[in-house]
């Protein structure tokens, strides 16, 4: 494998202490990293190597070792340098292309570099252009790649603005926009699940499935985050990006092939097929919440309104539900459902196909038809596995319907270490594997949906926005987005929702 080095700009932040270097450590204790490799931290704060070292390493409650395990891994530490710089300054990157140079030669590397934009989002421009005009984007003696973190802007237009600006001196195949849903073993495992099976595929359309529900649950609220959060609520947040990835991976054609290429070809075409929500649709298709306070567990919770950074009269989304459809051959007139939201019951993500009737009720008791209920469910977490519900005769006289389960757990597979997402992509993108990253196009392309909702509650304060007491499953409203006569929503932690307080603001 090349050699690397891994430039991380924002080194010194919460996700390069959270998820990158713990990711690149498991790596290289997982003998997956090339040996010729070493990790720069660039920053504004003024560390020494000794003390980057301290922080993301020998300090870190990120890395789970004793003191004496960390000892042990001084190879890995000697690896790891930093350079405090301003990244606005261009004058500045002439200290990071010395150190470059000297880790390259000391180390071996042979003119590979990641540059990892782990920063706040308005430096996405300034650092690749810094890096351009120190020469440091050119691949001539090695290659160059550019790792962005989402948000991929704010808007379509914003998001069209970065592509332009990352496009000046980066090209498409050096840049690798990172979403962690990617990244998740289970979330990959929907296109083996569908592509890899002879058993689901043929079932897989508008003539077996009646609706398709996803829902992305946590239980967290936005505690200190509220800052950040206001500006970007659940719909930027977690909609635009990782869930629409998933609807992807859900609703995409097979590929020809599993490569890059083929694979982000087909997410493509599932993006241009969504039906645009017409704006007079929006206040019944897209819900929007936002959670107030409550007591859980004996404990008294805050509302948003009253999280730090959060203005009191803030109408961000903290719960998004979209009713939506894709118009194509394969799914004309199934509507997906998609929910998502902080601080309600549970940390959960699944995606549930739900099947139609069987087309002649054969066993019935009195008004009551069987096996209505069929359904596939794919846990994207935690408890990873798959659940495939369907009816079974109860022993005895008559035919008596019962619901069973047939289910499938992640944890069951011998293997035991799965990566974390971090780990996977960064693997990836050292390989120069763009096939778990999303293309410029296709952001682009899923901002054209979301944009006329974001722009209808911008100009129509009419547009409602419902309160639900944390700790439960949103508003009340969002159970009537689904039509069906006989399944609603599947809250995967029913019992600890109540469903008689909800109120609208
Ligand atoms: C991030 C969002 O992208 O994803 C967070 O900004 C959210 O608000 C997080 O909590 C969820 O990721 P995961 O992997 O914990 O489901």
């Amino acid at each position: 494998m090349d050699g690397v080095i891994f430039v991380i700009f924002g080194a010194s932040g919460d996700l390069a202490v959270r998820k990158l270097i713990p990711a690149i450590f498991k790596l290289y204790t997982g003998k997956y990293l090339p040996e010729n490799f070493a990790v720069l931290g660039v920053s504004r704060s003024k560390y020494t190597d000794a003390a980057f070292q301290k922080k993301v390493f020998y300090d870190s409650e990120f890395i789970k070792l004793s003191s004496k395990e960390k000892k042990e891994h001084k190879d890995f530490t000697a690896r790891l340098s930093y350079v405090p710089i301003d990244t606005k300054e261009v004058a500045d990157y002439a200290k990071v292309k010395k150190q470059l140079a000297a880790l390259d030669k000391k180390f071996d590397i042979g003119g590979n570099y990641i540059y990892y934009l782990s920063t706040p989002p308005f430096l996405y421009s300034t650092i690749p252009a810094n890096l351009a005009a120190h020469g440091l984007h050119k691949e001539k003696e090695g290659w160059r790649r550019l790792v962005v973190e989402k948000p991929f802007g704010y808007d379509l237009e914003t998001a069209i603005a970065l592509n332009k600006d990352l496009r000046v001196n980066f090209s498409e195949n050096q840049i690798y926009r990172i979403d962690h849903y990617l990244g998740k073993e289970t979330v990959q495992n929907l296109l083996v699940t569908r592509f890899a099976n002879g058993v689901f595929e043929p079932l897989w359309n508008r003539n077996y499935i009646e609706h398709v529900q996803i829902t992305s649950a946590e239980d967290l609220s936005v505690g200190s985050r509220g800052g950040y959060y206001d500006k970007s609520g659940a719909l930027r947040d977690m909609f635009q990006n990782h869930l629409m990835q998933i609807i992807a991976h859900v609703a995409m054609e097979p590929p020809i092939a599993a490569t890059a290429k083929a694979i982000r070809d087909e997410k493509m075409k599932v993006f241009q097929s969504l039906r645009p929500i017409a704006e007079e649709d929006i206040s019944k298709q897209v819900i929007r919440g936002q959670y107030t306070s409550s007591v859980i567990d004996g404990k008294e919770v805050k509302g948003y309104r009253q999280e730090e950074g959060v203005p009191d009269d803030s109408r961000t989304d903290t719960f998004i539900a979209l009713k939506f459809f894709i118009d194509n051959w394969r799914w004309a007139d199934v509507p997906f459902y998609v929910r998502s939201g902080k601080a309600l019951p549970t940390k959960v993500t699944e995606v549930v196909i739900t099947f139609k009737d069987p087309p002649h009720a054969l066993f019935r008791k009195e008004e009551m038809v069987y096996n209505d209920n069929n359904q596939l469910i794919i846990r994207i977490q935690p408890n990873e596995g798959l659940l495939l519900k369907f009816g079974m005769k109860v022993p005895g006289a008559g035919f008596e319907v019962k619901d069973v389960g047939m289910d499938f757990r992640y944890s069951d597979l011998a293997q035991s270490h799965v990566p974390a997402a971090y780990e996977r992509l960064l693997l990836d993108v050292i390989k120069g594997d763009a096939t778990l990253y999303a293309r410029g196009d296709s952001v682009e392309e899923s901002w054209k949906f979301v944009a006329p909702i974001l722009n209808a509650w911008k100009n129509n304060p009419k547009i409602k926005v419902y309160g639900y007491p944390a700790g439960t499953w949103g508003p009340s409203v969002v159970a009537k987005l689904i039509e069906s006569d006989d399944v609603t929503w599947r809250n995967p932690c029913e019992d600890l929702t109540t469903d008689d307080n909800f109120s609208e603001l």
